[in-house]
């Protein structure tokens, strides 16, 4: 868990990057910082793992203030990766995967075995690696070895700067998703930085949309898509852009996908809605609070169970992230 505190930044006494930042990553969380350039998302990311010193407030990462930590605690708590993947040129690619266990004084086997594994992990055959430079393979497999890099001591914390940023968008996606199907099985905690809402919405359980050193929302992707807190935030995510992909779903979808609910007697304020409408439609009405509860009417005219705002935020969440 990282846990920020009325986190400040000032540069040189003068410039506020980071502005009283409160926020907290859950434990095997994965969080997006995501906001214009300028916005502070490297410095908040850097002040994590003390790249850069915090002037105000306090960051702890599984309860441990980070400005305790020292060099070697922090490496071994946490993996960064960056865009330009800071591959030593004249190291092999196992030698520099295996720079931190070498600073953690692993033994030759121990190196080894994690290179194997993690090489598995990402898909490439370890003994085609081993051995050869960084200049030898491409964009896509460099950045690879930058997040095996961060990952070989196995650390419950990864923080990421734009880490796809510089490849094409065909294997940039490709590695995201490598990257998603890894992170199901090690269930890291990640500070991911990005500029590119559809990358943060593809990629984060959560996002935290910075400006000017500030924290606009922090929310679930969906939960920002749906109900922005303020204009900046709407026009950042694109105004209208879940409206519009809403207008491709019809109750009929929603209930394709989950079955019919049904009606809670519990909620009062209802209102009829036909199985063919639109879920556009249907989410304005319950934004617009014209009612809390819609019920499902079918061709008949009969009553085919409810809808309401959970249900749906649950469909577009599954049909956004493509789960
Ligand atoms: N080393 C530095 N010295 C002075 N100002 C800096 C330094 N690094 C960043 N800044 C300023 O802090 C603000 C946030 O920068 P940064 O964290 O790099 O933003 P982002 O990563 O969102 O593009 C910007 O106004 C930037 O000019
Ligand atoms: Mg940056």
């Amino acid at each position: 868990m990282i846990d920020f505190k009325n986190v400040s930044k000032l540069y040189n006494g003068n410039v506020k990057a980071i502005d009283d930042i409160s926020m907290t990553v859950e434990e095997g969380e994965f969080v997006i910082l995501l906001g214009p350039s300028g916005c502070g998302k490297t410095t908040l990311l850097r002040m994590v793992n003390q790249l850069e010193s915090i002037s105000d407030g306090e960051i702890s990462i599984q309860g441990q203030n980070v400005k305790q930590m020292d060099k070697i605690k922090m490496r071994r708590n946490t993996g960064y990766v960056i865009q330009s993947n800071g591959l030593f040129p004249n190291m092999t690619i196992e030698d520099n995967t295996m720079i931190v266990p070498d600073l953690l004084g692993w033994d030759r086997k121990k190196k080894r075995d994690r290179f194997n594994y993690l090489m598995d992990l990402l898909g490439m055959n370890p003994d085609d690696y081993r051995k050869r430079f960084p200049h030898e393979l491409s964009g896509g497999q460099q950045q690879r070895i930058g997040v095996a890099r961060a990952m070989a001591s196995d650390p419950p914390v990864m923080l990421m700067d734009e880490p796809f940023g510089a490849l094409d968008p065909i294997i940039r996606e490709k590695v995201q998703d490598e990257f998603l199907a890894i992170q199901k099985e090690v269930k890291k905690t990640i500070l991911f930085v990005s500029h590119d809402i559809d990358e943060a919405v593809r990629m984060g359980d959560k996002i935290a949309l910075l400006r000017d050193g500030s924290i606009m929302q922090y929310d679930r992707p969906t939960d920002m898509l749906i109900q922005p807190k303020n204009e900046f935030v709407s026009d950042f995510v694109g105004k209208d852009r879940v409206l519009r992909s809403m207008s491709l779903y019809t109750v009929q979808n929603l209930v394709d996908t989950f079955g019919l609910k049904n009606k809670e007697e519990t909620i009062l304020d209802t209102k009829e809605i036909s199985i063919h409408t639109s879920l556009r439609v249907a989410i304005s009405m319950i934004l617009n609070q014209e009612a809390d509860q819609l019920v499902i009417i079918n061709d008949a005219g009969e009553a085919q169970g409810s809808l309401t705002f959970d249900l749906i935020e649950k469909f577009l969440h599954q049909e956004v992230k493509g789960a």
